[in-house]
Parts: C-alpha cells; sequence; structure tokens
C-alpha cells in the first residue's frame, strides 16, 4: 500500500474538510485483528441521531452493509440531510493491497479509503470495533457515542485466513453457521472450510443420489463419553439431517456478501464409510455396512472402480453448482488401505495402470478427480495425505499432521494451507483446568494459537510464497450443540485472526491480552458463548541449590492471587500472593484471582510432589518436539505430573518417533528403591506409550528391563527394586514404532508423551 499519498491526502482533508488541525495523541490500539498502522488524534467525532452514508459510485455493496448494522441496531437515523455527521466511501486507486483499506475518523467526518469492496469491508469491520459494543445488539438507546479521530492504514498479512468447521460428526442450523460466517467476516477472515462429509453423515443434498440424504445422513445412535471410555457406550438415540441445496446457496450468498469463500469438503477416498452405507456397491466389499456411530478411521472406503469415479463426478458436478470457489477440497486424509489390498478390481487398477502399491492408487484416485475438476476450472485442495504415493499435479496441500508436509509440498512447488493439529486444532482442550467440558484431547491454549507462525522456517523466501496462509480446524465429535462450538472456537479465533492477517513483527502476546479481554463485551454483545481462561492462574515451580521455590502468575492486570496450602478453596481473606513460596515438602497449592474482593476465573490447584530426583540435573539425549516442548527437559523432575487427558500442556513432553536416553544426577550417592514414570496413549491422537523400558545405575552393567502396560490413556509405570544407592540414573526408552494398520496414522512413527519421573 502507498501509505504516503495518503499522508498528503489527508492533510487536504484536515484543512479543507473539518478546517481543524489534529495533533497525534498517544494511543493503544484495541482492534483485534491488529491493523499495520495505528494512529491517534486529539479530538473526536461524536455520533447523533442522524448519520448520512455517502459514497462514490464505485461501492455498492459496503455502504449498505455498515447502513444495515445502524439500522439494525436502531439508534442511528440514517438520513440525507447536509449537516447530519458523514460516514463517506471514497475509492482510491494506489490501494494496492486487494484486501487494504485506509480508515480515518476525523471531528466530522469519518472517511473510508479502499481500491475495492473488500477492502472498504475490512474499513467496515475495523469501524464496528471502534464503537462501543452496544452497537452490535439490536435495538439499544445509544446517547453522545463519540469515537476518537485516530486513522488506520491496514492490510492483510495472508491471502487465505480460514476456518473451519466439521458437520458430519454433528450438525448445526443454517442460522448457526451464519453466525460463524458473521464472526469470522468480523475478524477479517476470507474462508469457510464446510467439512461437508463423514463416516458418521453426510450432510448435502445430492438430487442424483437421494439414498445419501435418506441413508447416509442418518446414523441410528451417536458414542457417549470419550472414545478412549471402555467399553463404548451408545445413547441409543437416531440422529443427523442434511442442508438442501437451496440451504446451502443461502449460506454461499450470505457468505460471498462478508467477502468469505465458502470451499465444500467431500471427502475422498477415506470418510466415506456414510456415502457406502447407502450405496454398498461404492466400496470394495460391496456389503451392507452401517453409517458409523462412532469416532476414528474406518477400513470401508471408496473402491477405485470405474463406478465410483461416476458417482464422485455425478456428485461434484451437483456441488460445483453450489460452490462458486476455485477450491474444491476432496479430503483425501486417513484412509486405510486394507480393503484395496483385498479387492480384485483395485488390484488390477494397480497393474493396469503400472502403480507400485496402494498408496500410489490413493495418487491414482486423487488425480483422477483432480483432472475432472481442472477440467471444470477448479483447483483441488487435500490434507497433507495426498503427498503419500505422489501429489497431484496441481493441488493445493493442507497440512495437519504438523509442518512437514507443507514444507514438502512448499519445496515441490505446490500451495499449502497451514493447519497443523499442533497450532491450528480448535477441538483441543484450551485450558488445563478439570472442569473444561470433555474434548477430544491435546492442549492448545490461546497463547500457542498466537504463537503460531504459518511460514516455516525451513522454507526459503522463494518457496515461502507458496504458503497462502492458516486455518483452525474445528471437529466437532466432542460438540454437540452450537454453544458447544462457540466455546471451543471463542477466543482461539480471536488469535487465529491476528495469526493470518497481522504482520509479525506486530504480534506481541502482552499486548493481545488485553485487547481480548476488552473483546469479550463485543462477544457478549454478540451473544456468542466464549471461553474465558483470562482470570485463570498459572504456577511453576523453580528450584536452585536445593531449594524449590513456586511461583504464580496470570496474564491479566490489575488483580490480586490469592492462595492456600491447606486444600481449602481460596477466599478473598486468603493469603495474598506477594512472591514465590517455598516448598520444603510435598504441597496442594489453591489459588484463584480476585478483583475487589470478587472470585474471578477457576480455583487453580497444583500438588507438587516432592520426591528425591526434584530439582536435580537431567539430560535427554533428544529435544522434545518443538510443538510439544513442556518446560524442557527440567520439567521431568520438577515434582508436577501433567494432566491425564492434555498431553500438550506444560508438564508433557512430546518426542516423535526418538528413542530417548535419559540420565537423571542425583548430586550424590542417595538411597532408592522406586522409580516412577507416566506415559500417555492416545493413541487416536498417534501417542503411543513405548513397549518396554530400560534403567540402569551409575556406571552399572546389569540393566532393569520393564514391560510397559499400554491399556487405558495413561501408561503408569513403576520399577521397584531391593533398596541401594545411586548418584546417577539412566533410562533408555525406545520409541513404540510404526503405528499399526487400520489405526489414526497408520504407517507413520508414533509419538512419545513423558511426563515425570518420580524417585523414591
Ligand atoms: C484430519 O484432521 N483428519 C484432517
Ligand atoms: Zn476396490
Amino acid at each position: 500500500m502507498q501509505f504516503k499519498t495518503f499522508i498528503q491526502f489527508s492533510i487536504f482533508m484536515f484543512l479543507f474538510g473539518s478546517c481543524q488541525k489534529l495533533k497525534i495523541e498517544e494511543g493503544r490500539s484495541l482492534l483485534i485483528p491488529l491493523p499495520a498502522q495505528h494512529t491517534f488524534y486529539n479530538a473526536s467525532f461524536t455520533f447523533e441521531q442522524d448519520l448520512r452514508i455517502t459514497a462514490d459510485d464505485f461501492f455498492q455493496v459496503t455502504p449498505k452493509f455498515l447502513e444495515h448494522f445502524f439500522l439494525r441496531n436502531g439508534s442511528v437515523r440514517i438520513n440525507e440531510s447536509d449537516n447530519a455527521p458523514e460516514i463517506i466511501f471514497i475509492k482510491v486507486d494506489s490501494i494496492d493491497h486487494e484486501e487494504g483499506y485506509v480508515l480515518d475518523v476525523l471531528p466530522d467526518q469519518i472517511q473510508i479509503h479502499a481500491s475495492t469492496e473488500k477492502g472498504a469491508f475490512y474499513a467496515v469491520q475495523s469501524l464496528r470495533q471502534l464503537l462501543p459494543s452496544l452497537f452490535e445488539n439490536d435495538h439499544n438507546e445509544i446517547h453522545d457515542v463519540s469515537i476518537q479521530c485516530q486513522r488506520i492504514e491496514d492490510e492483510a498479512r495472508f491471502k487465505y485466513r480460514g476456518m473451519h468447521l466439521d458437520v458430519g460428526r454433528h450438525l448445526f442450523p443454517v442460522e448457526f453457521i451464519k453466525k460463524y460466517i458473521d464472526a469470522l467476516a468480523m475478524l477479517k477472515m476470507n474462508t469457510f472450510h464446510w467439512h461437508l462429509t463423514e463416516d458418521q453423515g453426510w450432510r448435502v443434498e445430492i438430487k442424483k443420489y437421494p439414498k445419501l440424504n435418506e441413508i447416509a445422513a442418518f446414523r441410528k445412535e451417536t458414542l457417549i463419553g470419550h472414545y478412549s471410555d471402555q467399553p463404548h457406550q451408545f445413547d441409543g438415540e437416531h440422529y443427523g439431517g442434511f442442508y438442501t441445496q437451496e440451504e446451502i446457496k443461502e449460506v454461499v450468498n450470505y457468505a460471498e456478501e462478508r467477502h468469505i469463500t465458502v470451499i465444500p469438503e467431500i471427502e475422498m477416498p477415506g470418510h466415506s464409510q456414510a456415502a457406502i452405507a447407502a450405496y454398498p456397491e461404492l466400496g470394495c466389499r460391496e456389503e451392507q455396512v452401517e453409517v458409523a456411530t462412532k469416532w476414528g478411521v474406518f477400513e470401508e472406503i471408496y473402491c477405485s472402480k470405474d463406478e465410483t469415479f461416476d458417482f464422485l463426478e455425478d456428485v461434484l458436478d451437483e456441488v460445483l453448482a453450489l460452490f462458486p470457489s476455485e477450491f474444491i477440497h476432496i479430503g483425501g486424509d486417513e484412509a486405510p488401505k486394507t480393503r484395496w489390498e483385498n479387492c480384485n478390481e483395485c488390484q488390477l487398477r494397480i497393474k493396469n495402470e503400472g502403480l507400485k502399491d496402494e498408496h500410489e492408487l490413493q495418487n491414482y484416485f486423487i488425480s483422477r478427480i483432480e483432472k475432472y475438476l481442472n477440467s471444470k476450472g477448479r483447483q483441488i485442495i487435500g490434507w497433507d495425505e495426498i503427498l503419500e504415493g505422489g501429489l497431484a499435479p496441481n493441488a493445493t496441500v493442507m497440512s495437519w499432521r504438523g509442518l512437514n508436509g507443507a514444507i514438502e509440498a512448499a519445496k515441490l512447488g505446490h500451495r499449502v494451507i497451514m493447519s497443523p493439529t499442533s497450532h491450528c486444532y480448535f477441538d483441543y482442550y484450551q485450558s488445563d483446568n478439570e472442569t473444561e467440558p470433555l474434548a477430544i484431547g491435546g492442549f492448545l491454549p490461546m497463547e500457542k494459537v498466537y504463537a503460531f507462525d504459518p511460514i516455516p522456517e525451513e522454507l526459503s523466501e522463494e518457496e515461502s510464497n507458496y504458503v497462502l496462509g492458516a486455518q483452525g480446524n474445528v471437529w466437532t465429535e466432542y460438540m454437540k450443540t452450537s454453544e458447544q462450538v462457540e466455546y471451543m472456537v471463542f477466543p482461539r479465533i480471536l488469535a487465529m485472526s491476528e495469526v493470518g492477517w497481522t504482520n509479525k513483527e506486530k504480534k506481541n502476546y502482552d499486548d493481545f491480552v488485553p485487547r481480548v479481554e476488552h473483546f469479550h463485551k463485543r462477544l457478549k454483545a454478540l451473544n456468542i458463548n466464549y471461553a474465558n481462561h483470562l482470570y485463570e492462574v498459572e504456577g511453576h515451580l523453580e528450584s536452585s541449590e536445593g531449594t524449590n521455590n513456586y511461583h504464580l502468575e496470570t496474564i491479566t492486570e490489575g488483580k490480586e492471587i490469592r492462595y492456600t496450602l491447606d486444600g481449602s478453596s481460596p477466599t478473598k481473606n486468603s493469603r495474598l500472593y506477594t512472591s514465590s513460596i517455598p516448598i520444603e515438602k510435598s504441597t496442594l497449592i489453591k489459588a484463584a484471582l480476585f478483583k475487589s474482593e470478587k472470585k474471578l476465573g477457576h480455583i487453580f490447584s497444583e500438588r507438587i510432589n516432592v520426591h528425591k530426583a526434584v530439582g536435580k540435573h537431567i539430560t535427554i539425549n533428544k529435544k522434545a518436539h518443538k510443538s510439544y516442548p513442556g518446560s524442557g527437559a527440567k520439567g521431568l523432575v520438577n515434582g508436577i505430573s501433567g494432566s491425564d487427558s492434555r498431553y500438550g500442556d506444560k508438564e508433557w513432553l512430546g518426542f516423535w518417533g526418538d528413542d530417548l536416553e535419559i540420565t537423571i544426577d542425583l548430586g550424590k550417592e542417595t538411597e532408592i528403591s522406586t522409580i516412577e514414570t507416566r506415559f500417555h496413549n492416545g493413541n487416536g491422537q498417534w501417542i503411543y506409550a513405548p513397549k518396554k523400558m530400560e534403567t540402569r545405575f551409575d556406571d552399572d552393567k546389569d540393566i532393569l528391563f520393564t514391560k510397559i502396560s499400554t491399556a487405558g490413556l495413561i501408561a503408569r509405570t513403576i520399577i521397584q527394586f531391593d533398596s541401594r544407592k545411586a548418584r546417577y540414573i539412566r533410562i533408555k526408552i525406545p520409541n513404540y514404532g510404526v503405528i499399526p494398520e487400520g489405526k489414526q496414522g497408520a504407517g507413520n512413527k508414533a509419538w512419545t508423551f513423558i511426563d515425570e519421573i518420580i524417585v523414591n
């Protein structure tokens, strides 16, 4: 954007438009996402009963959107009269960024400068955030609202700023889909990835194949509780539905009016059990299966015979008529190859096409669909598994299993979109508070979303041009209602909006937090069920020279931390935290945040188990994976265990495929008789407890072999031996190995997650 031209232009306006010279003042931008430049002046613009909205002829849509925003609220009358304060849309060709704008709030006029409707639309979204949140409610009485004079010069960092929503596992009403789209638009996001087909339900009306809607859209019942709760139990309730083509058109239009592209996802060849339930001939075995009633990865995938392609092309024809997007998402993830291995048609296809194996058959499948969609003028996006067995020539890769898929694809000259589980999966827990509603697992607090940089270090500047942007994913196995989707999405979407929009140099979490706190009022006004974890207390143990001190902290300003050490719940009369707490024996700390004697947020609770290795020197032959660093090696001897369900918290260290060698130096010969540790075993997230552990002391040759039980979500491992003296404890933990066929992540290396090594 050429800001220089603007500065001259606006001085002109100050002189001749307002006949007043403005001075720059200190100010703090409260916008989300944070704009590129935000300057404040020493005057203000006052909203009166009447407001005039005028625009260059070029702007046909956005001024109406703004008008509607005010009219819906009912507090401001739109009036043509010359003396009403004015908001004016000015077309300025020198703003060369398609989504860029300049917003000037002057004493008697608000100017929106843009070269496109998109730019003007984003200026309106910024203006909206400058107004009190009362303007978001319908029919409010608003008097004497004035906003400080200011200038915002802004443009997007990334071209693709997306949010995904899985409606296969649970279905949400059209009204909610629109509310979701409204929120995306408010946050200057521009893509809604609508995941429409799943093993558990087919959600798009296809007129040529009515059984997709009669059979594939419904399941007989749904799993209760978490997948890892055994034995599996079901609710016995018939569940389902689908979006009619009319409803879809309505959503696509609604999104388009808000500059949001809707990308439909029609999954293939995997995650297609519901379609196969409706049309068994699409599967290799042609046997009747049922629409899935639990979560996971299923072996029923589309057969590679010609009839499947006829079906998919027919389906896509109807999909293309509904969705004008350049991109069509064809899935491609989690397709076990067991059916193909045992199918005559698929084996014949491998032979006739000269393919090496079933992975190359997957490439054949995706490439054939790509060719079809390219012939219709569309491009495909696929999850990063589409790299296996060769990448379809024009495909865009959506990288979810970490960043490697994106790195590989960008180096091959393919476009990529970043949505790694580590930073972009909003189905993960957002707090390690045990009171959180049931979620799939993992741990992705807002801070980690915020820290995400879509450009991996491994890419050169040239290669990073292939990174289109980033996306938050919302898989809904554990989100039955729209309210729960909102809870999981907000406020992490605020962080994601800034990941996609704001320049890396401007991003700062400490600056972001008060803006989120301020944004709560707007979310409330919009009736969005956001999660609030800003008022939680966090803690960590620091050890040096044999003393251990526990530190408490919180991220927002102006509040008090009060705590107890006797297990009771903290009250406004509990001890005020002023400096770190010395820990001499095992201790339970409970703490909470208070403002004006009122408790905010949840009670924080931490058990510190002072064992013989706490605070001692520890080394590991490998660094934890950068996505799951926990608190580093010393976190394994800090007296604190990880959360059972949230393996990404700051106590769990994650290693991908590494064989580990850990040495603990107890500092001096110490009497010991047990070593206890835990491994996470969240197989759905590719995490497998290792099969064994080998322990050795000092320079002994003798090795203690320990077999590890891998039943359940946590593998607790205790090594007991005759009491002995040792200074060094040396532990070898070989990685589980490759994930077996039929499981999520089959064929990949397993992750190892370990939280604490307790020595007594
Ligand atoms: C995915 O999360 N299976 C793309
Ligand atoms: Zn087959």
